[in-house]
């Protein structure tokens, strides 16, 4: 069955000219472009994205990192989408990624790891409402 995920382009990856890159492995993989977005995210809102890690030691430094530039936002559909695009992306400490995937390729360490991608479809809703309406889905 068809199912969504949710994806985030992080501000390290989007500086290092990696869009596109991303962007051509995610349509190579066949998963198909639901809605997409190009915004930076204040601290505030960063946080109250990652509110659910706000207990964890490193919140702060993802905070900061998630607001400090652009970053590309997306809902994307295919088969079992959410286990097919955490396999896409790899392990979330690159250093532990398989290789050919696109933190293996493009993430620098565990907190700049250049793409987010949703745990499980209940987190897929959630984060893709945080920044799409119905009206920006296609
Ligand atoms: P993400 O999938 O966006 O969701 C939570 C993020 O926390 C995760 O990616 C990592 O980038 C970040 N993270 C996890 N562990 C650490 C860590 N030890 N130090 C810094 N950031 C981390």
């Amino acid at each position: 069955m068809s199912t969504f995920t949710f994806t985030i382009i992080k501000p390290d990856a989007v500086r290092a000219s990696n869009i596109g890159n991303i962007l051509a492995m995610i349509n190579k993989a066949g998963f198909r472009i639901v809605a997409m977005k190009y915004l930076k995210l204040s601290e505030q809102q960063a946080g109250q994205f990652y509110a659910v890690h706000a207990h964890r030691p490193f919140y702060s430094e993802l905070v900061a990192f998630m607001s400090s530039g652009p970053i590309v936002t997306a809902v994307l559909e295919k088969e079992d989408a959410v286990a097919s695009f955490r396999t896409l992306i790899g392990a979330t400490n690159p250093a532990e990624a398989a290789e050919g995937t696109i933190r293996k390729l493009y993430a620098a360490n565990v907190g700049e790891n250049a793409v987010h991608g949703s745990d499980s479809d209940e987190n897929a809703q959630i984060e893709a409402n945080f920044f799409f309406s119905s009206l920006d889905r296609f």
